[in-house]
Parts: structure tokens; C-alpha cells; sequence
């Protein structure tokens, strides 16, 4: 294999990319990035390593979640809050039930670039370069806005870097402590219409707070209960940018995409010799890879010999995204392979990129009960081959949005107008993710017994 560095990937065939009108600014906002600071640092990426070597061995769970692509419309403090404050809650019932420390990271801080079906988008006999997300251009459908600004990219690290340093004041400040979050699901349970079934489940961990007050385990003697570790991850898809914030540690020489602590690679960048790969073959965070129906076997072996040729456990996550029809079908032969070759990876399941669907009114949608149902034929599948179902990934927001359809709430396709906020795939709103995170628990519990 030839040598990498930060621009081998430039020689390489490559997908996904803007268009943008004027080289020489790119190079310069190119430059401008690679002398700001890194928004992670190297320890804290070889740290969730570590962790997710745990979940690749079935000791912890991983669970990954945030918008499909954040804005900068969208840039605020409490939504940021309201985001992490979900996963926070659907963190604890899956500890609980799972019995094992839950892993948690965020598609936050640096999720905006996004890959798209066509390079265009046509409305009436208008047609114009398709929206690729706010670090590349504008979603207004407007000639000009769809431009590809340069700019943009640096508008992204400072909201990156801002948004960093909230989650980073929440999850150590005291916002994050384990009473005051199972507070919130207690209310959560409270009001849901589903909620008698996850009673059960939430007096359960409020007994065994209680049971450790008793024993003098509290958010005063016990820093654990009153703070956590949110890590980030985005797709890495535009390549400038990741490159202009790869760095190479001083400790140890290694070259880390100081970006996010994990980066993945999309289902429609995979090529094993392309540009994508390439650049994430040289960078040692760890690495998701988004498999879905069309992965052959073939493919899969030569992007783990390509990605992880010493097979560290931590450094893959294959991140199944199959379709609710298709995961029982499609993902044991993949299963079984990475067995039999003896390969380290985290199984994930995103249950959201093979349900979408268009509603009659013309929205873009998914339905919980598809979501869950593909989750639950992940779940059965690795319980069928004797391997660890080792997390969810998820599209999902904190805020009270309508476009997912069904839930306790039971949204409906004519509900979908309330409040349509996502520019690009529908996420779950905060209750539909919390019902999912108690549904998963059920699973996760019963998978124990
Ligand atoms: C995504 O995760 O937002 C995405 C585009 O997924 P996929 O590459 O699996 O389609
Ligand atoms: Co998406």
C-alpha cells in the first residue's frame, strides 16, 4: 500500500464533493483551519477507544445519536441542552437494564456535511445544485444560496467549537448528575401515554438510587453520579475540512482527526478505493462504517484490511442499516463472516437510513414502529449467532418536532406539518427516542436472562 499523509486521499477518485466556483478561496479558508486549534484532543479519542473496545467485547453498550445534519438556523443553547438531556435520560434506562456502562456519543459538534441522492434538485422546471449541508451551502432553493461557500466551512468549526464547550460544561458542571436525569424520565413516564409500562422499570432505578444514598454513594461523595463523558462524531465526508483539522499528536506521532473523537464513513462513500477510505485508513480515531444491503461480503473484508489491519478491538463500529424488511435477511451472512474471520468490531444498529419513506403529503418520514422492528430483528439476529448487539445509532432530537410518524403520541402523516423542522432525513423527537431507549432496555433485559 502506498504511503498515506493527511492529502493522500487527494489522488483518489472521489464522491460527494461541492462543486465550488473559486479553488483559491477553498485553499484558504483551507489554510485558515489547519492552524486553529484541534476541537478534540488525542487522549480523549484514544479514551473512547477504550471504551469501545469494551462494547466490541460485549462488556458496555453504544449508544450515538443527534440531528441527521445540524444548522446554523438551528444554533442555540437549549437545543443543544434538550439534545443531550435525551440521551442522557435513554443512557440510564439502558444501563439499568443492561447491566453495563453505556457508551455515548453524540452527532453533535460537526455533523453538517451531508451526501445526497442526486446532485441536483428539481422543483417545477427549476433545478439547482442539491442542498449538501450548511458547512457546504445554503438550503434556501435559491440559485445563490446553493452556491458552495468556502466560508461556510469556518462558520461550522466555530459553532463546532462552541457547541463543544457547552456539552463539555454540561456533562461535568452538574447538569448531568444521575438524579436529576431520572428525575426527568420519571416525569417522562409520568405523562407518556404508554407510560404504566415503563413503571416497571423506572421504579426500579429509583430503588436503586435509593439503595446507594443509603450506602453514602451520592452526587457529593461520588463524582461518577454527577458527571459523564458525552463524546462527538460526524460523518466524514468533506474531506478538506477533516484534513485541515487532522493533527499529529505529540505524544505519540499518530495522526488523529481532531474534528470529533469518532468519525464514519457514509454507505454512499464506502469504496474501498476511493478517496474516503483512503483518508481514514491514516487517522486513528475510531471509525464507524455504514453497512447496508448493497455491502457484499468481499467489500466488507477488504475495507477491515484496509481500515483495521491489526484488528484492534475499538477501532470499527459496522453500523448496520438495513431496512426493517431486509436486517433479518441481510445482515446474518455478514455476521456469521465477521465471526468466522475473527474480526474486533462493534455491532450498531441505525435503525433510521433504510425506513424512510415519503408520506402522501410529501414529507419525508419514518415510522417508529419500523425503527423499532429493525432494531428488534438486530437484536434477534445476534442472539441467533452468539454475537453482542452492541449499540444504536439514531436521528433524533431533543425538541418537540413532528416527523416521525406513530409513538405513544401516535403522530400522524396529516401531523407531520406541526412542526417539520429537519432540512434533510426526520429524527425522533425527545419522547419517541425515550420510548425507544425504554423498548430497547426491554430487549436489552431479556437478552440478559
Ligand atoms: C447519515 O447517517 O446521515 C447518512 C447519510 O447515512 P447513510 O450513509 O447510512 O445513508
Ligand atoms: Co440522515
Amino acid at each position: 500500500m502506498e504511503i498515506w499523509t493527511p492529502q493522500s486521499w487527494r489522488k483518489k477518485p472521489i464522491l460527494q464533493q461541492p462543486n465550488y466556483p473559486d479553488a483559491e478561496q477553498v485553499r484558504i479558508a483551507e489554510q485558515q483551519l489547519a492552524k486553529m486549534p484541534p476541537l478534540v484532543f488525542a487522549g480523549e479519542i484514544r479514551g473512547l477507544h477504550r471504551q469501545l473496545a469494551d462494547v466490541a467485547e460485549g462488556k458496555a453498550f453504544l449508544l450515538q445519536g443527534g440531528d441527521c445534519a445540524e444548522t446554523f438556523a438551528e444554533f442555540n443553547a437549549n437545543k443543544i441542552r434538550d439534545t443531550f438531556q435525551v440521551l442522557l435520560q435513554m443512557a440510564v434506562v439502558m444501563t439499568f437494564a443492561g447491566g453495563c456502562p453505556v457508551v455515548k456519543i453524540g452527532r453533535m459538534a460537526g455533523q453538517f456535511a451531508k451526501p445526497r441522492s442526486s446532485d441536483l434538485e428539481t422543483i417545477g422546471d427549476q433545478s439547482l445544485p442539491s442542498y449538501r449541508g450548511d458547512i457546504i451551502n445554503g438550503n434556501e432553493f435559491t440559485a445563490q444560496a446553493r452556491i458552495p461557500d468556502p466560508e461556510r466551512m469556518i462558520k461550522a468549526y466555530h459553532q463546532s467549537s462552541s457547541t463543544l464547550n457547552l456539552l463539555r460544561a454540561f456533562a461535568q458542571g452538574g447538569f448531568a448528575d444521575l438524579h436529576k436525569v431520572h428525575s426527568w424520565n420519571l416525569g417522562f413516564v409520568n405523562k407518556s401515554p404508554q407510560g404504566e409500562r415503563y413503571l416497571n422499570l423506572s421504579n426500579q432505578i429509583n430503588q436503586a438510587l435509593k439503595f446507594m444514598e443509603a450506602c453514602g454513594i451520592d452526587s457529593v461523595t461520588t463524582p461518577q453520579i454527577r458527571s459523564t463523558t458525552l463524546y462527538t462524531s460526524h460523518e466524514s465526508l468533506l474531506l478538506g475540512y477533516e484534513e485541515a483539522l487532522t493533527r499529529r499528536d505529540s505524544f505519540t506521532n499518530d495522526w488523529y482527526n481532531c474534528s470529533a473523537h469518532m468519525i464514519w464513513i457514509g454507505d454512499r462513500t464506502r469504496q474501498p478505493d476511493h478517496a474516503h477510505v483512503e483518508f481514514l485508513r491514516g487517522v486513528k480515531n475510531p471509525i464507524g462504517i455504514k453497512v447496508g444491503p448493497s455491502t457484499s461480503e468481499e467489500d466488507l473484508i477488504e475495507l477491515l484490511d484496509i481500515l483495521n489491519p491489526e484488528n484492534l478491538p475499538g477501532r470499527i463500529t459496522l453500523i448496520a442499516r438495513m431496512g426493517a424488511e431486509k436486517i433479518t435477511e441481510k445482515l446474518p451472512p455478514l455476521v456469521r463472516l465477521i465471526k468466522r474471520e475473527g474480526r474486533s468490531v462493534v455491532w450498531s444498529s441505525d435503525p433510521m437510513h433504510g425506513n424512510t419513506i415519503t408520506a402522501s403529503s410529501g414529507y419525508k418520514t419514518r415510522s417508529v414502529d419500523a425503527i423499532l422492528k429493525e432494531i428488534k430483528g438486530f437484536f434477534h439476529v445476534h442472539k441467533a449467532e452468539g454475537t453482542h448487539a452492541g449499540g444504536v445509532h439514531l436521528e433524533m432530537t431533543g425538541h418537540n418536532v413532528t416527523e416521525c410518524i406513530g409513538g405513544a403520541y401516535q403522530i400522524t402523516e396529516e401531523g407531520l406539518a406541526a412542526r417539520y423542522d429537519t432540512f434533510c432525513d426526520p429524527r425522533l423527537n425527545g419522547e419517541q427516542a425515550l420510548e425507544l431507549a425504554f423498548l430497547i432496555a426491554e430487549t436489552l433485559k431479556s437478552a440478559k436472562q
